[in-house]
């Protein structure tokens, strides 16, 4: 059986690692259905700190393919990818073409194998923000509505697929990312050297990442944001602030400055997990940080409006504090922990499930 994974962003990377693992014990395992694996990069994350990097930590084999697309405007990038896509697919003539998430790479991946008539798997299916002005929602959408095999992390993930009619091909595995943090925790603790090299004490610093379109492309709420954090750190708790490359662009564009957080470049995968574990509370509009901070039982401050990720507000681990200054300042000194649950996002066994399905689905 060949399995084509499509990937291109530094979470994908995350996602994708525990599926080569699963792939890999699979082949070892000395059954007759041997996979064959191939790796296609998007190239949509290029600088070293968001792709090699993550290949470096998480000893993830070099891509078969890297169609280098890079950064563009969301029709540009997305259609470039579909062709580059495309190219490879009737090259390579896959069983499955297995896709994570909901960036841009998801959808051209999805949408090139979907049209060849290529079987598509999709991984962390069924989010829904319900905020259809994100291009992750629209991606996440389509792409769902495309899958023949949707692999959803939560209970709600399958509610939210059945409100759209789409029953068939869905199985509730659990969440990947939460697999790999229980592969790396315990080896970042080891390796990494963030809180010395940055002097933080444990539980005495606020984490802080900020990337969302929403919010750094919108002047009024990425000045809101940044002010907020400021204020935090003006009031005594450091903030560090690891800057993705597009909020740093937005910054220096809309002539944004950080008076007392302290910005810092992106850090490692090993490295961010360390400040998760450690910090105080976490301020972040990313997806995946929101779980990080929930299975590492710190609270969390999401600077949006509203969040796939339910369980974490409804564990109380989580408070929705969109951009208003003032709402993210209550939010962050009301922060308390939540229920001690973690079970909702599985049992850290998502990987080898997923490989379980699309084995047997092969056969059908
Ligand atoms: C993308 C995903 C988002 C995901 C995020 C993970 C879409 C629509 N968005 O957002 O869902 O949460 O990745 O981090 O797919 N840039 C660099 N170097 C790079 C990559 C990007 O400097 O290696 C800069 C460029 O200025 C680029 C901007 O960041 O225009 C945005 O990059 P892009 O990949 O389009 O979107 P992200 O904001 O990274
Ligand atoms: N991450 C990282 N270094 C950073 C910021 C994030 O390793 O400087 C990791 C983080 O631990 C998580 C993933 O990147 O595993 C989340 O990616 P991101 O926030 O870019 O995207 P999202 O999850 O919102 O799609």
């Amino acid at each position: 059986m060949k399995i084509l994974n499509v990937v291109g962003a530094r979470p994908q990377f995350v996602k994708l690692g525990p599926i080569l693992k699963a792939i890999e014990e699979h082949n070892q395992s000395g059954v007759h259905c041997r996979i064959q694996e191939i790796l296609v990069h998007t190239g949509q994350h290029y600088d070293k700190e968001l792709s090699k990097i993550f290949f470096d930590e998480l000893s993830l084999k070099e891509p078969d393919y890297n169609l280098g697309v890079g950064s563009g405007a969301q029709g540009f990038q997305t259609g470039e990818m579909l062709k580059r896509t495309e190219g490879v697919l009737l090259n390579e003539k896959p069983d499955w073409v297995v896709v994570y998430g909901d960036t841009n790479s998801t959808l051209a991946g999805a949408l090139a194998a979907g049209k060849l008539q290529i079987r598509v798997a999709h991984v962390e299916a069924g989010l829904r923000s319900f905020n259809r002005t994100m291009p992750e929602e629209v991606n996440r959408v389509l792409t769902d509505h495309i899958s023949n095999l949707l692999f959803c992390p939560t209970q709600a993930a399958i509610t939210n697929l059945a409100n759209e009619g789409i029953v068939h091909g869905v199985h509730h595995v659990g969440d990947v990312m939460y697999d790999s943090v229980l592969h790396y925790a315990n080896l970042a603790e080891k390796h990494a050297l963030i809180l010395k090299k940055l002097a933080l004490d444990p539980r005495r610093y606020a984490l802080a990442t900020v990337h969302r379109a929403e919010n750094t492309d919108d002047s009024t709420r990425l000045e809101n944001i940044l002010g907020a954090l400021d204020e935090i750190s003006a009031r005594g708790l450091n903030v560090v602030f690891p800057l993705h490359p597009r909020t740093r662009r937005k910054m220096k564009e809309f002539g944004l400055l950080l008076n007392h957080a302290k910005a810092i470049e992106p850090v490692s995968y090993l490295e961010m997990l360390l400040l998760e574990k450690n910090a105080k509370i976490i301020l972040t509009d990313s997806g995946g940080v929101q779980k990080e901070a929930f299975f590492f039982q710190v609270p969390c401050v999401t600077l949006r409006d509203e969040t796939e990720w339910l369980e974490t507000v409804e564990s109380g681990w989580n408070q929705l504090a969109g951009t208003d200054p003032k709402r993210i300042g209550r939010a962050t000194q009301n922060a308390q922990s939540g229920d001690d649950q973690t079970d909702c996002y599985g049992d850290g066994r998502a990987a080898s499930k997923i490989v379980d399905v699309l084995i047997r689905s092969n056969w059908k």
